[in-house]
């Protein structure tokens, strides 16, 4: 049995509680969070312990790994006081809020022999890898146009203030397009921004990012977070290439197209494409703990993908809001 503990039993705890449930060689042992009384509740789901002191957890010689669910502020120190209790490490993204301190979270791990998997769910998420199957095949010859999009509606549940908070999220930029600058890093290399603004209303925050890749081709991603709820996350992909297209867009009847002109087409439903991509992540990060699999994405990409997020969010503040 793998015996892990969860540190911040919040929104995305849940999603990793279920996806732990079933795997059958894993064992939540303990649940952390400042409230004690949120740990208790998520606890009680699972038939572990709660508590709201973290020690108890890095004193644990039984637990092997701990899962970090936390705002992102407190990832850095979190991930160290886990390293240096000897503890492999999955840590939500984004994985830091400076690339310094993602480097610093890397090395530390490294020292301790542990390993650090910071949770960038879209590699696990079946659309995005039929996308990447079909760049890597050529199926649609050489991808030129790149236009990815995901808005939500603003984090407001209770106890998610820090989201708002740049000095503790990151803002939209490391928050939430991260998904869409990891999707580029593992598709097409580090990318050169071209451009990149920031729309910023008290109901209303949304961006704009034009990239560009040697060789490769022009990118969009555009980011909302908005006040409106707007039933769940939207979420787009669509690739035009010299043969072919292949377009993915979560509300569509038919969310996932690709089509050539060879002839060869595929097309996903709904019911396809929905298959838990925490559960899919999870596991394949406890095999990657045991030697099973070779882990998906490099410390190398995630720093990639924060620097990119970083320099986007740096150019837009230098042309000012809202311009
Ligand atoms: N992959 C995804 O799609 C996705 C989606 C949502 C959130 N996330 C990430 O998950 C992480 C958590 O986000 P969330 O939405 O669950 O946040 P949340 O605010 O819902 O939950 C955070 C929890 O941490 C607890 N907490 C705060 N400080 C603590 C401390 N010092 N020690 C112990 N517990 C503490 C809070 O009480 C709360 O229960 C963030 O890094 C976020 O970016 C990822």
């Amino acid at each position: 049995m793998f015996n892990i503990a969860i540190i911040g039993a919040g929104n995305i705890a849940t999603m990793h509680t279920t996806a732990y449930q079933k795997m059958k060689d894993v064992r939540i042992k303990t649940i952390v969070d400042v409230d004690v009384e949120r740990a208790k509740i998520m606890a009680e789901n699972v038939d572990c312990k709660a508590t709201a002191n973290i020690d108890e957890v890095l004193h644990d010689p039984e637990i092997e790994a701990v899962d970090i669910c936390l705002p992102n502020f407190l990832h850095l120190e979190t991930v160290m006081k886990a390293a240096e209790a000897g503890k492999h490490i999955i840590c939500e993204k984004p994985a830091a809020l400076t690339v310094e301190d993602a480097e610093k979270m890397f090395d530390i791990c490294r020292k301790n022999n542990v390993v650090l998997y910071i949770a960038q769910v879209c590699r696990f998420m079946t659309a995005y890898q039929e996308i990447h199957h079909v760049l890597e095949e050529k199926d649609v010859g050489d991808p030129k146009l790149v236009r990815l999009s995901r808005s939500v509606h603003y984090p407001m549940l209770v106890g998610q203030e820090w989201y708002k908070d740049e000095s503790k999220s990151g803002g939209l930029f490391l928050d939430f397009v991260i998904h869409d600058l990891d999707f580029i890093v593992w598709n097409f290399g580090k990318p050169e921004i071209i451009s990149s603004q920031l729309i910023s209303e008290e109901k209303l925050k949304g961006i704009i990012i034009n990239l560009k890749v040697d060789g490769g081709p022009m990118i969009t991603v555009n980011g909302v977070w908005t006040s409106i709820d707007q039933g769940g996350l939207h979420q787009r992909v669509e690739i035009d290439g010299t043969n072919g297209f292949v377009h993915y867009d979560n509300r569509n009847e038919l969310p996932f197209v690709f089509k050539n002109t060879s002839g060869k087409s595929r097309m996903l439903s709904k019911e396809t494409l929905c298959n838990d991509p925490f559960y899919r992540e999870l596991r394949h990060f406890i095999n990657c703990f045991r030697g099973t699999e070779q882990p998906l994405i490099t410390d190398k990409e995630v720093i990639q993908t924060l620097e990119t997020a970083i320099e986007a969010r740096e150019i837009a503040r230098e042309k000012g809001l809202n311009e």
